[in-house]
């Protein structure tokens, strides 16, 4: 963190008070930060406060008095484009409708808008749990997150309406990590940066007649989180994806498929270029083997639908692969499989197997969160706890780059 350019947002929540702990916490770690005031939190948390411990004057005012030597003037650009990171503690339910929606009516959201690109905002929302799991809250933090924020889920204990249940900010001293960890990532010296990444992401559709198909629960939550995360990073990043309701990361170029066919096709004029394939897409194994034109009508007790194998892309790639290129594959299992993904890891010639079990509450296809155990060539294991998809997918670009290191030390490859 050390010399790192911090915002931080804070609205007007009770957690505000927890606001001067995260500045001194960030300022110990060697940060500089500077504080953007909401109207509302100047209520819950003293302006001198902040100022006297980030060291710096709070930014509340749009518009500062005209007549004051030395005011910065376009200050609702120039410190978007100082920060490397905009953290906002708390947000409430005010605030991420405000950002959602793309309003810049304080110091705080214009920092949000005039942010640059691939800069990381973490936000950190802190309300009633009932307030927090309305629809209109739930909307704003699907947006803010697709856009490309990391939203952190309020934690769960008493609440200041005296009941108990999610809405609490996390700790100062576990967002002061959380905020380490994301600089970590977007950090400019990455062995990714400018290096050409595929991903395939959500499930394959595989028709059986003009309305109708045979398909997996996959949402491509994770598909998208790696290649958000590889795109922060530096990387050249190439997302094939089946139909997902997700908006495409930012700097990313996406290729729409529905069938394993049609990935198969997308992904392959990318086979020799690209320095790392990730396979994250859940692609049918197998499609019927004559789609039928138009609607198949009833008319048995039974039908039988023949079913053919789909090409396997990542395997094919894997065997194609030149020294150098690296072969990223997941493996979901719905019980003990491990042994099936050290085995995949083999056949389909991969350097890094994902193994995730699917459980559909903290690890699997709809849910924002995976546990995963990540399995090198050399079929050394490493388990994560279940984490959300987007730290996942830091995690595992870990692993990729410590590869791509190994690899230009000139260790063997498999
Ligand atoms: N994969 C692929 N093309 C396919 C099938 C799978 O690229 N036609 C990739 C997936 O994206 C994933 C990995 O291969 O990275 C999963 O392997 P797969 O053998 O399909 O796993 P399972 O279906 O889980 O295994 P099995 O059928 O053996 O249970």
């Amino acid at each position: 963190m050390k010399g790192k350019n911090i915002i931080l947002g804070v609205s007007g929540g009770i957690a505000a008070y927890k606001t001067p702990q995260i500045v001194r916490l960030l300022k110990k770690a060697g940060a500089n930060v500077r504080v953007a005031l909401t109207a509302s939190a100047g209520r819950f948390v003293s302006e001198l406060s902040l100022a006297t411990v980030s060291g710096e004057a709070v930014c509340r005012e749009m518009f500062p008095p005209a007549d004051i030597p030395g005011t910065d003037f376009t200050r609702h650009i120039s410190l978007g484009e100082w920060a490397d990171a905009l953290v906002i503690a708390p947000a409430t339910a005010n605030t991420l409708a405000r950002l959602a929606a793309g309003l810049c009516d304080d110091m705080l959201s214009a920092c949000f808008i005039t942010l640059r690109p691939g800069k990381p905002v973490l936000i950190f929302p802190a309300m009633d749990g009932q307030m927090y799991r309305s629809a209109s809250v739930q909307r704003n933090v699907a947006t803010l997150a697709a856009g490309g924020c990391t939203v952190f889920e309020p934690e769960s204990g008493d609440l200041a309406s005296g009941q108990c249940g999610t809405g609490r900010m996390a700790d100062p001293g576990i967002i002061a990590n959380r905020i380490g960890a994301a600089l970590q990532a977007a950090r400019p010296d990455s062995l990714l940066a400018g290096l050409q990444v595929v991903v395939t992401a959500g499930p394959t559709r595989e028709k059986i007649d003009g309305v109708r198909f045979v398909s997996n629960y996959s949402s491509g939550k994770m598909g998208f989180a790696v290649a958000r995360a590889a795109r922060e990073r530096g990387a050249d990043v190439r997302l094939i994806t089946g139909p997902v309701h997700l908006e495409t990361p930012e700097g990313v170029e996406r290729i729409d498929v529905e069938s394993a066919c049609q990935m198969h096709d997308a992904a392959k004029p990318f086979y020799p270029i690209c320095a790392v394939f990730i396979a994250a897409a859940a692609v049918a194994d197998y499609r019927p083997e004559m789609p039928y034109e138009g609607k198949l009508k009833k008319n048995e007790h039974q039908m039988q639908l023949l079913l053919v194998r789909n090409p396997d892309i990542i395997a094919e790639f894997g065997a194609q692969k030149r020294t150098g290129q690296l072969a990223v594959g997941f493996a979901l299992e719905t019980s003990e499989g491990l042994a099936y993904a050290h085995r995949k890891l083999d056949e389909k010639h991969l350097d890094l197997v994902a193994f995730n079990t699917y459980d559909r509450k903290t690890s699997g296809f709809e849910v924002d969160t995976n546990s995963l155990t990540l399995i090198d060539r050399n079929h050394r294991e490493t388990s994560l706890p279940p984490m959300q998809k987007t730290d996942a997918a830091r995690m595992l670009l870990d692993h990729v780059e410590q590869l791509i290191a190994a690899a230009g030390n000139g260790e063997t490859e498999r």
